[in-house]
């Protein structure tokens, strides 16, 4: 959450980093800032709002040096406004900071703060703690600061006496760094830094970075010299723009044939599922007595489905845990426990911090991952990277779907090594899995008709979501994004929970949408609905096509999606739930990409 940027070099900071900002500001959005320094001189110019609202403001002030840090911010100490909004100055030391300072009261008492600050945020106590310790070797004041802060903390610092200087350290909070012949960069991730140049690295924990116009040079705390590990971003960066849609959810959506094609197809040697670029010894795959998915949010979700195919085919038992609940509920993975953690920026702190636990019980590890070398690809076992390219908007589409495709390929792969299946049914399974980008895009060449289904529920103020399995698993999904885009109340439930007392909620004013794609469960699927319906609600439903459907005039909103193998109906079924959501929040004329009060990247606990 909150996104970074710093440049120093030949060129005028200050449009660089709007820029930048911009490409960063899915990590919040409650107001955005610049420092710049130029001959000792500091100028910073923030505003609560957007990063539109600060070119604004820059437009009018014409702020000028080629020395800067900036900030975009999604607020956890402190409300949203102006005094808030980073960068924060104290003495001699300006400074922005993703992360949460957990004992900044501690720290404002003994450094005697009170009554000289400024804000009400953790960070400009940070600032306060550096221009204490400062006397001129920014590396000393640095650690003898770091030495002292407990939190997660991603810090980008100007000393006003460092002329063209930029220093960084961070724990947990991501920040990569990069060079080019112009100047150098740093930043929250690679999406800021892509238009420039595809070599970065990313700042090791508890690593000092100091960025001068031409270079960047790696110390650790101690202050020796550390060797800097350069990655190369390997996503096409013109991926990164809308290309002519009005918002990047949209975008995102209809490239999910091509990216679920990259994820899958590399992976598949001679018709089956292979991890050997990946590394992954078929050992843990058969070895494992359980499995345990750890995610937040739509990861989790994709954790739920990838549970339903991994309990069907394998028939080993799969806990799909919250990373948010999962240290505080005592958790028991040992050995024979196979983690796998999911998550698209790689960033999510709960399942990160899950990762490393599980880590320490001895757990095998698999994160999937579609962020390069983001923090839990780095501390997992093995990584399998989703291709899906950068996610820009809130709302996680693709990534889900790429999630999705590795969770296929594994378990058909687990289903090899552990010997469950002949030949015959792993061919069967793997020409099913390979449909599916040409099923997606003839979903995606029926939008209007999705968007009119949307219509349906334009003006509900609460919908609900019903299926039984597989279908409830989605539901899950569809739910979260529509609540998340449209600020639509909504709740997916298991149909044949519903009588068990939330039907009471009920009445004709609240549309249903249903998911019936499971031939074992479709005749208990379908008389729940009769249940709401019989209640007066109005029923969207998803069904495969050719089934047949009695009672005429109830169904005045039924799609039919291409049928598929049971256990890949979710994905035609997931991609109709993205657009009926996407739909209702562009008729609603809300801010799609950028729902309020959320960030894309979630790295406070
Ligand atoms: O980056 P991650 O996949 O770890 O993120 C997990 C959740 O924060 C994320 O999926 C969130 O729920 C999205 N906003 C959903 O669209």
């Amino acid at each position: 959450m909150c996104g970074i940027i710093g440049y120093t070099g030949k060129d005028e900071a200050a449009g660089i980093m709007l820029d930048a900002l911009e490409l960063l500001e899915y990590r919040g959005y409650d107001s955005a800032g610049i420092a710049l320094l130029s001959e000792g001189e500091i100028q910073i110019l923030k505003t609560a709002g957007r990063v539109g609202d600060l070119r604004r403001l820059c437009s009018g002030e014409k702020p000028e040096g080629r020395c800067g840090i900036g900030h975009t911010r999604w607020a956890t100490h402190g409300g949203v406004c102006g005094a808030n909004a980073h960068p924060h100055r104290f003495g001699r030391v300006t400074l922005i900071h993703n992360g949460i300072i957990e004992n900044y009261k501690e720290l404002k008492e003994k450094y005697g703060l009170d009554g000289l600050l400024q804000s009400e945020t953790d960070s400009e106590v940070v600032a306060a703690v550096l221009e204490h310790f400062y006397s001129g070797d920014p590396y000393s004041a640095i650690r003898r600061t770091v030495l002292k802060l407990k939190g997660t903390f991603a810090l980008a610092v100007l000393f006003d006496d460092q002329p063209d200087c930029i220093f960084a350290v961070r724990n947990v909070s991501p920040i990569v760094a990069a060079v080019t012949d112009n100047g150098a960069f740093l930043a929250s991730d690679v999406a800021a830094i892509a238009p420039y140049t595809a070599d970065y690295f990313v700042v090791p924990e508890f690593h000092v970075v100091c960025l001068g116009p031409g270079n960047a040079e790696l110390f650790d705390l101690s202050g020796d010299r550390a060797v800097i590990d350069w990655l190369s971003v390997d996503w096409d960066v013109s991926r990164s723009g809308k290309e002519g849609y009005p918002f990047y959810m949209e975008k995102e959506i209809m490239e999910q044939p091509e990216v679920i094609g990259e994820t899958i197809f590399p992976r598949i040697k001679e018709g089956k599922p292979d991890f050997s670029e990946e590394g992954i010894p078929d050992e843990i795959l058969s070895a494992c007595q359980r499995i345990c998915v750890i995610a937040c949010g739509t990861a989790m979700h994709a954790g739920l489905v990838g549970k339903s195919l991994i309990q069907a085919i394998i028939g080993i038992h799969v806990d799909v845990v919250m990373a948010s609940e999962f240290m505080y509920n005592d958790p028991v993975v040992d050995k024979d426990t196979l983690v796998i953690a999911i998550s698209q920026s790689g960033e999510t702190i709960d399942t990160l911090e899950a990762l490393k636990f599980a880590r320490k019980c001895g757990s095998p590890c698999i994160s999937i991952v579609n962020v390069k070398g983001a923090s839990i690809a780095r501390a997992s076992e093995y990584v399998i990277y989703t291709n899906a390219g950068p996610e820009i908007a809130v709302a996680s589409t693709k990534a889900y779907t790429t999630q999705l495709a590795v969770l296929y390929l594994l378990t058909a792969r687990m289903a090899m090594a552990r010997k469950l299946w002949s030949e015959q049914e792993l061919a069967g399974y793997m020409c099913e899995l390979q449909r599916v980008p040409a099923v997606l895009k003839q979903v995606l060449e029926t939008k209007e008709e999705i968007h009119r289904l949307a219509g349906s529920i334009l003006n509900a103020s609460d919908v609900f979501m019903i299926g039984r399995g597989l279908d409830y698993s989605i539901l899950l999904e569809g739910s979260l994004k529509l609540k998340e885009v449209s600020y639509i109340h909504s709740e997916a439930y298991a149909s044949g929970e519903l009588k068990h007392g939330t039907i009471a909620l009920i009445t004709e004013d609240t549309p249903v949408i249903a998911v019936v794609t499971q031939e074992k469960l479709k005749s208990k699927e379908l008389s729940n609905i009769r249940e709401v319906q019989s209640r007066g609600a109005r029923v969207v439903l998803l069904i495969k096509e050719g089934e047949t459907l009695d009672g005429g005039e109830q169904w005045s909103c039924v799609y039919r999606l291409p049928k598929m193998d049971d256990f890949f109906m979710v994905m035609p079924a997931s991609i109709v739930l993205q657009l009926i959501a996407y739909f209702v929040s562009l008729d609603k004329g809300l801010d799609v990409d950028k729902p309020r009060n959320l960030a894309k990247v979630v790295t406070v606990e």
